[in-house]
């Protein structure tokens, strides 16, 4: 097999190179990643003198580089996207040129030859809040934010070539991850990375929103499945099922870190909160009899632990331009927050 990993650099994809690479000693492996402020050469350095590993710096929406990228590749993951809801809120624009455009461009150039699959990475984010019940795959799309609205057009594209040409493209919606190597925007690892420095955990609203929690290397065993036994125009959701509020989760980061709990800051609420997700996984269980392997604890305590011991990593990350990001978010917000309750 060869196959091609758009986005590899980031946190997903990074974590699934390695699985695909590690676990499959006959596969040759190419990613293609813009490197973003969001992407890292150093989330694959292990992998750099290994000869069946390509990394190519790109941009998914630009055809050159895609046709040189998947030139005799059998398959594609395509976890490229730009993927942080707040930023999507303070300005879309790259949001819909990659996460849609991109997709498009990918297309396009995977449908020049006969390939075997083409595996669109989406998101439970496509389903909007679910107040209650969970979502399945068939449901009604209703995303809420620029982010997942631009990441429900890539996948209805993605779904509409397999209807108008054949491209046999599978989509996954997953749950959200948390894991190594994740940059230090998202919750889990703002949270663990500022418990770890002293530095406040801002909650936003009442902290009392639900995500599904899923630990990446199961979101990655998932994939693997679904390559292995491709199902083209088949939709399948990912997700552990290990439902927590915010509020929850930073308990536990709070534990686990051995920090102060009146590191807890309430802050203004993001625009358009969705407050709950939460997924049917019967599909990919009975079909693929996958499910998750490890449990929220299992994963919080490995997570932690890796954020210890990679303190370099994030260090760097967070010395850099991300300083001015966490300005501009948080800083205001902060001065008018309420404290820990
Ligand atoms: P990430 O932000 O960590 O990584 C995204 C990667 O894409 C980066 O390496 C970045 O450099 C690259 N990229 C961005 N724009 C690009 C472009 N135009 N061309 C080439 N490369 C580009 O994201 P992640 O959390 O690893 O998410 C990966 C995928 O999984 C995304 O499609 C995301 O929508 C989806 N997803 C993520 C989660 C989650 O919890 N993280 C949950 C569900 C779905
Ligand atoms: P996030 O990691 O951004 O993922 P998503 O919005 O895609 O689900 O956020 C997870 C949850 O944590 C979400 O309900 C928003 C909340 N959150 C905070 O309360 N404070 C923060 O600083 C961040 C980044 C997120």
């Amino acid at each position: 097999m060869k196959l091609l990993i758009t986005g590899g650099a980031g946190f997903i994809g990074s974590n699934f190179t390695r699985m695909a690479v590690n676990q499959n000693p006959s596969w040759k492996v190419t990613v293609l990643d813009k490197l973003t402020y969001a992407g890292r050469r150093e989330n694959l350095s292990d992998l750099e003198d290994n000869s069946r590993f390509t990394f190519i710096r790109g941009d998914i929406c630009d055809p050159v580089a895609v046709a040189e990228a998947m030139n005799g590749c059998d398959a594609i993951v395509n976890f490229a996207a730009e993927t942080h809801v707040d930023r999507s809120i303070d300005d879309s624009s790259s949001f819909v040129r990659t996460d849609i455009e991109g997709v498009r461009v990918l297309l396009e150039e995977f449908r020049k030859e006969k390939r075997n699959l083409f595996l669109q990475i989406s998101t439970d984010e496509v389903y909007g809040s679910v107040e209650s019940g969970k979502s399945r795959e068939d449901d009604v799309l209703a995303p809420r934010s620029p982010y997942a609205a631009s990441k429900a057009g890539g996948e209805l594209l993605a779904m509409s070539y397999w209807t108008t040409y054949e491209t046999p493209v599978v989509v996954t919606r997953s749950s959200n991850n948390y894991g190594p190597w994740q940059y230090p925007e998202k919750l889990f690892p703002l949270f663990i990375t500022n418990a770890l420095d002293g530095e406040p955990l801002p909650l936003y609203g009442d902290g009392l929103n639900r995500r599904d929690w899923m630990y990446v290397l199961d979101h990655c065993r998932a994939l693997m499945l679904i390559l292995e036994n491709p199902v083209p125009g088949s939709t399948y959701n990912i997700g552990a099922g290990e439902e927590y509020t915010n509020r929850e989760v930073t308990d536990g980061i709070l534990a686990a870190t051995d920090a102060d709990p009146g590191l807890v800051r309430y802050i203004d609420d993001r625009p358009g909160h969705d407050r709950r997700y939460a997924l049917d996984v019967s599909s990919i269980k009975e079909k693929l009899g996958w499910k998750a392997e490890i449990s929220f604890e299992e994963g919080l305590e490995l997570t932690v632990a890796w954020y210890m011991n990679n303190r370099a990593w994030w260090k760097e990350i967070k010395s850099g331009r991300f300083k001015e990001y966490y300005r501009v978010m948080y800083s205001e917000r902060l001065g008018n927050s309420r404290e820990n309750r």
